[in-house]
């Protein structure tokens, strides 16, 4: 059941539109005819090249800014009339290491600026992304939307602390707001560097730049990773019939150990040599098999399949991160 009017001619804006899923959302957002497209992202991760194409179209405005600021994002509503917002703005899992606390309160109080707003009748619709860590471990599998919230980081303890602001506020003040829960995307964009770098990304540019890659703990950590277009596509198309108030997972049914990951990308770069093993990662969830189930019935969900999505990728980084690449 259709229960949204779709985002053809509306305004949008994106909070972490410079980064990886973001940036891909924005163009989608774009090439489906919206209106104009906003986003703002203080480029703690995100990078400002992302958004050339998208710049380049005219409809398209960056600010660069902090959404955990409430009177930034009320500076930005005041100079564009925002139909929907997409919150995908957060910070890197792996920051929670470092600073704990901000990667709580980046999740948390991000969502709980806009849901403000929102509640204030400043927007209509609210998508917030969540992310299948706030499940932790699983306790059965496939996990489905019902799967026990275990957070195991404050980054995931941040996320679920947001998913339950969002589904609060429907039930408080019936705003018209629903969450997405991708699990592990992959594609180009990802952000390849230091200690807040995506395994495939990160492994990749060592592999271009002549670094052995490594393997934290014994590999057989395994991931559901979705090609971040796949997730794209689903998010916009769950925007017609998500119910206020639902969450669904954003996932494939594929299982790959990260053992098994690092060596296709040493075999499509060529790589024969050494692999050495590093300390497993504190709080490194030991599985992520995803139901998706609930996203299959409600839309025409189509997936790439790993094969073509990981070439892809690691084309795009050879091109844009080797040597001779654009951002080298
Ligand atoms: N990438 C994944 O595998 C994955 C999996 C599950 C869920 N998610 C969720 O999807 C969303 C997008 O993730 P991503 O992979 O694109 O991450 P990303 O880090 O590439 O993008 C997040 C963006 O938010 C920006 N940002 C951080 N703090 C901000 C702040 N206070 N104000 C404004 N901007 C800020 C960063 O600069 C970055 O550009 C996140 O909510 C994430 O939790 C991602």
């Amino acid at each position: 059941m259709t229960l949204r009017a779709g985002l053809r001619g509306q305004t949008v804006l994106v909070t972490g539109g410079a980064g990886f899923i973001g940036s891909h959302l924005v163009d989608r957002l774009l090439a489906d005819g919206a209106a104009h497209v906003v986003v703002v992202d203080n480029l703690f991760l995100g990078d400002e090249a992302n958004l050339q194409a998208a710049l380049a179209t005219g409809k398209a405005t960056f600010y660069r800014d902090d959404i955990e600021f409430a009177t930034s994002l009320q500076y930005i509503f005041a100079k564009h009339a925002i139909d929907t917002v997409f919150n995908c703005a957060t910070k890197a899992l792996n920051y929670s290491f470092l600073n704990p606390a901000n990667a709580f309160a980046t999740n948390a109080t991000g969502v709980l600026n806009l849901l403000e707003l929102q509640r204030a009748g400043r927007f209509k619709t609210l998508c917030h992304f969540s992310t299948s860590e706030v499940y932790g471990t699983a306790v059965y599998e496939p996990m489905d939307e019902q799967h026990p919230r275990n957070p195991t980081t404050t980054y995931a303890a941040g996320k679920a602390a947001a998913d339950m602001a969002v589904e609060s506020y429907v039930r408080m003040f019936d705003v018209d707001a629903f969450i997405v829960r991708p699990f592990n995307n992959y594609g180009p964009r990802q952000n390849h560097k230091g200690m807040l770098a995506g395994i495939i990304p990160l492994t990749a540019w060592r592999l271009l730049n002549g670094i052995a890659p490594e393997i934290h703990g014994t590999g057989q950590q395994s991931r559901d990773f979705i090609y971040v277009s796949d997730t794209v596509d689903a998010v916009v198309k769950l925007y017609d019939v998500m119910p206020a108030g639902e969450n669904i997972n954003i996932s494939t049914d594929n299982q790959i150990t990260v053992e098994q990951l690092i060596h296709r990308i040493c075999d499509y770069f060529g790589y024969a040599g050494e692999i050495p093993r590093k300390e497993a990662r504190k709080s490194d969830v030991l599985c992520h098999n995803a139901s998706n189930e609930r996203v299959q019935k409600l839309i025409d969900y189509q997936l790439t399949s790993f094969d073509t999505g990981l070439a892809q990728t690691l084309a795009w980084y050879r091109d844009t991160l080797g040597p001779k690449g654009e951002r080298a």
